[in-house]
């Protein structure tokens, strides 16, 4: 029988949509950020993050002690990792979306002398602003793009198709190519990394016409936006946080660029004492196109068949990321629970007529998210020491006709058929599905392996 618990309430700063980006009643630990949350994390988070205090809780009810190893099989922009560099504590981080691993490595990298990294930042920009200049362009006085055409640098055919459609406008977006190019120049500075993912937030949170909740989305276009400037202010955060480090000891953290469901193959065995991690939950969200604009522009996305790449890397989650050749199902078929949802879909499916090529996937990609997801719990096993606790943070769902899908207790029972100890099952927060005017469930699985 497994056991429910409420997580303890926590006041803090106000925030009002989940990592999913979907607005939700808090209850439990929430997802509102705590100012010191925003130390180091805020170098570049995503939709998709979770909050750190939520890992800082497991880490300290796990017990965890300086020169253990926690693991992060889906770490996305590094919270994880972040918070158990802060606590002392080593940390090894997976994720398979290249600008998501470039993010965490970067953001546990605390070896970079601020002053050098100012001082770059400031050459980067004088030249970039000179540049600018000559063509016309004062960054920060509002300038007529009409006037400027055809003298702007755009994207490539293939780049644009790849992104949102204006996701960002013409002047500032020659202004990141200009940036971005004379940037390029200084690939072989200690401090190159940390200025590109400062780059990389002044397009998505300044630039760019995104915006995010619940969905990523474009809104009413921007004609110009100051770049430099904004960029510059980025690079004063990292500064900021930095200096506070710089030159003292820390912990390891690793971040692999890997799938999760072959970790054994790029970690040690019997090394991980812990896991805290939120994978994707099966919820018809494709979790590329949160970093589409980014990828493209630094270069972590070149074409479509990069992006395919990277779909066929992740987890299952969205009918978009279904390919013919997929496979996971086939260890969910032994989990006769997996099978009751994915056929609950289709006859709902059949009986509402929907006929769409999408549609027609909703139970397969059910079982391919299940099937994935035994996959992971498989393989992870062989990694972890005897007596590791692990916290896996995710959602019910009710995005495919409206079937109500326990991602939590079906995780919990595959883990028990796997050969875990399922030892309780953590309510998170709720939130209301306007769709099914249902309750859903965020919650924290917690697990043991004895070894
Ligand atoms: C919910 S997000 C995790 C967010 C993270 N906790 C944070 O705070 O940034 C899930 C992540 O899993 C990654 N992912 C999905 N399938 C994966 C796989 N098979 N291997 C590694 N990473 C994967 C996605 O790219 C995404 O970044």
């Amino acid at each position: 029988m497994v056991k429910y618990v409420q997580l303890p309430l926590i006041e803090t700063e106000a925030k009002k949509t989940n990592y999913q980006g979907q607005v939700i009643e808090t209850n439990g630990l929430g997802n509102r950020l705590a100012p010191e949350d925003r130390v180091f994390h805020d170098w570049y988070r995503f939709v998709l993050s979770y909050p750190a205090h939520l890992v800082s809780y497991y880490m300290s009810n796990f017990g965890l002690k300086k020169g253990q190893v926690v693991l992060d099989p889906f770490c996305g922009t590094g919270t994880t990792l972040v918070e158990a560099k802060r606590n002392g504590i080593n940390s090894i981080g997976v994720e398979a979306n290249p600008i998501a691993h470039f993010a965490s490595s970067v953001k546990v990298d605390w070896d970079v002398n601020p002053l050098h990294l100012t001082q770059i930042a400031q050459e980067v920009a004088n030249q970039t602003l000179s540049i600018l200049a000559a063509q016309g362009i004062d960054d920060n006085k509002k300038s007529d793009p009409s006037l400027l055409q055809g003298q702007l640098r755009t994207l490539s055919d293939e780049q644009e198709r790849l992104i949102l459609q204006d996701s960002i406008s013409p002047l500032p977006l020659h202004k990141v190519l200009v940036l971005r190019d004379v940037l390029s120049t200084r690939q072989a500075e200690r401090c190159y990394n940390h200025l590109c993912l400062a780059l990389a937030k002044t397009i998505v949170f300044r630039v760019s016409n995104l915006h995010f909740g619940p969905e990523v989305g474009v809104e009413k276009p921007k004609a110009d936006a100051p770049v430099i400037a904004s960029w510059l202010g980025e690079v004063q955060h990292i500064v900021k946080d930095i200096s506070k480090v710089y030159n003292k000891e820390h912990p390891t953290s690793t971040v692999l660029l890997a799938d999760a469901r072959n970790i054994s193959q790029v970690i040690a065995s019997l090394t991980i004492d812990a896991v805290i991690t939120s994978p994707p939950y099966p919820n018809e969200k494709d979790y590329t196109r949160t970093t589409r604009l980014e990828s493209v522009i630094l270069g972590f996305v070149k074409n479509k068949e990069d992006l395919r790449h990277l779909k066929k890397t992740l987890v299952r989650s969205n009918t978009r990321g279904v390919y013919k050749e997929d496979d996971d199902d086939q260890w969910s078929h032994k989990y006769p629970q997996i099978n009751e949802i994915a056929r609950a879909i289709e006859n709902r499916r059949i009986e509402l007529g929907k006929t769409s090529g999408f549609e027609r996937l909703y139970g397969r990609v059910t079982r391919l998210y299940f099937g994935g997801m035994a996959r992971h719990l498989e393989d992870i096993r062989q990694t972890l020491h005897p007596g590791a606790q692990l916290a896996y943070v995710v959602g019910d769902q009710a995005s495919y006709l409206r079937i109500l899908i326990r991602t939590g207790q079906l995780l919990a029972e595959i883990a028990t058929e796997i050969g875990y100890e399922v030892v309780r099952i953590d309510l998170f927060r709720t939130r209301f599905a306007t769709s099914t005017k249902q309750e859903l469930r965020e919650e924290v699985v917690i697990l043991k392996w004895r070894g």
